[in-house]
């Protein structure tokens, strides 16, 4: 039987990736973060040397590109060619580039049929599944859709203190850069998915976040 799927979307630094891994802890399910498959794509086109501004490279090289997810939400773990790049795909050049890869209809359907893959083998009860348009075209079928956002300054402060980094202002307008880049592509933009509560975090602790959506799902299951 298929497993019950929450799907956390929002834009960079909403908080999802806390608040989608303190819920699957919460219920016992698995976790996948499908920001990291796209950052683990980016990285290994990166290695490659692949121009990730080249849509049509990025087209060509991506196939070849071997992402395995992890779904401990306690732990989770990423390889791409059999490398775990949990560590890498967090640093500033992945980052930089994401976005842009992330637009190429390509990488999005191999990425969007491998998550489904995941989602249908995976062995939990349930699974929480982060990203940006997973309500609305990985999942749209998910009992319990989460738009999780909150304001742009507490996002970049969030993300500073994840990152250690000090200068706020270029935090701020990184996140911003992909945001935009994310909502205005083609392929499946970043959208408020049919049927998805919206959840204002900028205000709320993590765990008010969690419990509120656990309350949501034990309404419905
Ligand atoms: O969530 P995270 O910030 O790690 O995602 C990195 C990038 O991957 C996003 O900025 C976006 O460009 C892309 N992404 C996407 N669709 C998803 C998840 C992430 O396009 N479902």
């Amino acid at each position: 039987s298929s497993p019950f799927v929450v799907a956390v979307d929002g834009p960079s630094g909403s908080g999802k990736s806390s608040t989608a891994r303190g819920v699957a802890q919460r219920l016992g399910f698995a976790y996948l973060d499908t920001g990291a498959m796209y950052r683990a794509v980016t990285w290994a086109l990166l290695q490659r040397g692949v121009d990730t501004g080249d849509a049509s490279a990025v087209a060509e090289a991506a196939p070849a590109v071997r992402i395995v997810s992890g779904t401990d939400p306690g732990a989770p773990t990423i390889h791409a060619d059999g490398t775990d790049v949990s560590v890498q795909i967090r640093g500033e050049d992945v980052t930089a580039h994401v976005s842009p890869v992330a637009t190429v209809p390509a990488v999005r359907g191999l990425l969007v049929q491998l998550q489904r893959s995941v989602i249908a083998g995976c062995a939990a009860d349930g699974i929480v599944v982060e990203g940006r348009d997973i309500g609305s075209t990985v999942a749209p079928d998910a009992p319990v859709k989460i738009y999780l956002v909150a304001d742009p300054a507490a996002r970049a402060a969030r993300r500073a203190a994840e990152t250690g980094a000090t200068d706020t202002a270029g935090t701020a307008e990184s996140l911003a850069r992909r945001d935009r880049i994310d909502s205005t592509r083609a392929a499946s933009p970043l959208t408020r998915a049919d049927g998805s509560v919206e959840i204002d975090s900028t205000h709320l602790g993590l765990a008010e976040v969690v419990e509120t959506i656990v309350g949501l799902v034990q309404e419905v299951r």
